[in-house]
């Protein structure tokens, strides 16, 4: 038996966007019913979160786990510049209740990707007060947080946020396979939007807050080291170092990644791969908590993510068993490590697309009825044992 911490967080996390449906004034939502959008499938309705929440959270509490992670729409709180909407805030208040009600810890991530249509018209990260309109849109979300939330994730994977950018840039460097290199400017932007969201979060006596880093745990090619660490620095260790001697820091880990001198390798020929197309490779979670610990000096983690897009269950299962079994070596070692974060709670819209099902719980997409995988059963059994 491996047990974790007293009060270790069992958690599945989620995000407005790709659970909600009908987050019309976000930026996605605009690219995605684009004429001649490149994004192949709409979100539409999604699961329709958006009124299901009760159900979802109610499920979650049910199976045993002892929080949920959950994403606010900053298009919904702010559609207009400058104007907060009082019933979008209760809405997302509400949720926060209901965890409580249900005896589940709250987790919100104020930025889940998305941005208000006029923020992205702005110029999105690229513009340079944009940390000041997040700050802003932070104050405006006090409500939601003031009143027994615990954990405020600022913003979500603000390395992924700026290889987005990197590719979208006309200079950009390519590279070999999978991100493009990410954007100084939209890092250094997201860093400081970060800091002034903490500002704002420290006036809120209790709040703990961090941001969500994607880890990627590159593996160098034999002879390639230098490369390979390059390669990393400004997708990874640059945004575990702005986490340093924050409340916490997020890991979130799926797979791991190959550099050569080239840049990023697909998976091995011959390896076991995912819906995502990425290596199946649970490692990846004690890799990404290990060097967080080690580049934060220190910081707690919370691994805020961590899941498989899979059709077949009992290899989630096999994946989250292993991922867990690593996460348990990394505390025996000493990292301070509160809680661990299932994605997804649910079958959700995976930025363009369905197919990839990362859910412990079956979402129907025509009636949105629920349906509780084993994988969230056996998550469950862990989360009340509190040990694997
Ligand atoms: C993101 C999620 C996404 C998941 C799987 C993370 O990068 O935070 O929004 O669905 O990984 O791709």
């Amino acid at each position: 038996m491996r047990s974790f911490p007293p009060g270790f967080l069992w958690g599945a996390a989620t995000s407005g966007h790709q659970i909600e449906g009908n987050n019309v004034n976000s930026d996605y939502w605009q690219r995605e019913y684009a004429a001649g959008s490149e994004v192949p499938e709409v979100s539409g309705d999604a699961c329709d979160s958006f009124h299901r929440y009760p159900e979802d959270i109610e499920l979650l509490a049910g199976l045993g786990l002892t929080s949920y992670r959950f994403g606010v729409e900053w298009s919904r709180i702010e559609p207009e510049r400058g104007h907060v909407s009082v019933a979008m805030l209760d809405h997302y208040r509400r949720m926060v209740e209901c965890c409580q009600a249900y005896g589940i810890t709250p987790m919100v991530t104020l930025n889940h990707f998305t941005v208000p249509r006029w923020m992205d018209a702005l110029g999105g990260w690229h513009h340079r007060d944009a940390a000041e309109l997040f700050g802003r849109f932070t104050e405006s979300a006090l409500p939601i947080v003031r009143d027994g939330v615990e954990w405020v994730c600022t913003i979500n994977e603000p390395n992924i946020i700026a290889c987005r950018e990197g590719a979208a840039d006309p200079g950009a460097e390519p590279v070999a396979y999978g991100m493009a290199r990410p954007h100084r400017k939209v890092s250094a932007e997201l860093a400081r939007a970060h800091r002034m969201a903490r500002e704002v979060l420290a006036t809120v006596p209790g709040v703990r807050s961090g941001w969500t880093v994607a880890t990627q745990a590159i593996h160098a090619v034999p002879g390639c080291e230098e490369q390979a660490a390059e390669y990393s620095y400004p997708l990874e260790e640059y945004f575990l170092e702005a986490a340093r001697g924050d409340d916490f820091v997020g890991v979130q880990a799926y797979t791991r990644t190959f550099v050569d001198r080239t840049g990023a390798l697909p998976p091995p020929a011959g390896a076991e791969t995912t819906l995502t197309g990425w290596e199946y490779f649970p490692q990846a979670l004690a890799i990404g908590v290990r060097n967080a610990w080690k580049v934060t000096a220190g910081t707690p983690v919370v691994v805020t993510e961590n899941g498989i897009a899979t059709a077949d269950d009992p290899r989630r299962i096999d994946y989250t068993r292993d991922a867990l079994a690593g996460l348990h070596d990394t505390i025996a070692e000493g990292v301070d490590v509160r809680g661990y974060y299932h994605w997804s709670a649910l079958d959700n819209y995976e930025w363009g697309r369905w197919s990839p099902t990362f859910g412990l719980i079956a979402v129907d997409r025509a009636t949105f009825q629920r349906t509780v995988k084993p994988s969230a059963k056996w998550l469950g059994e862990v989360a009340r044992a509190n040990a694997l």
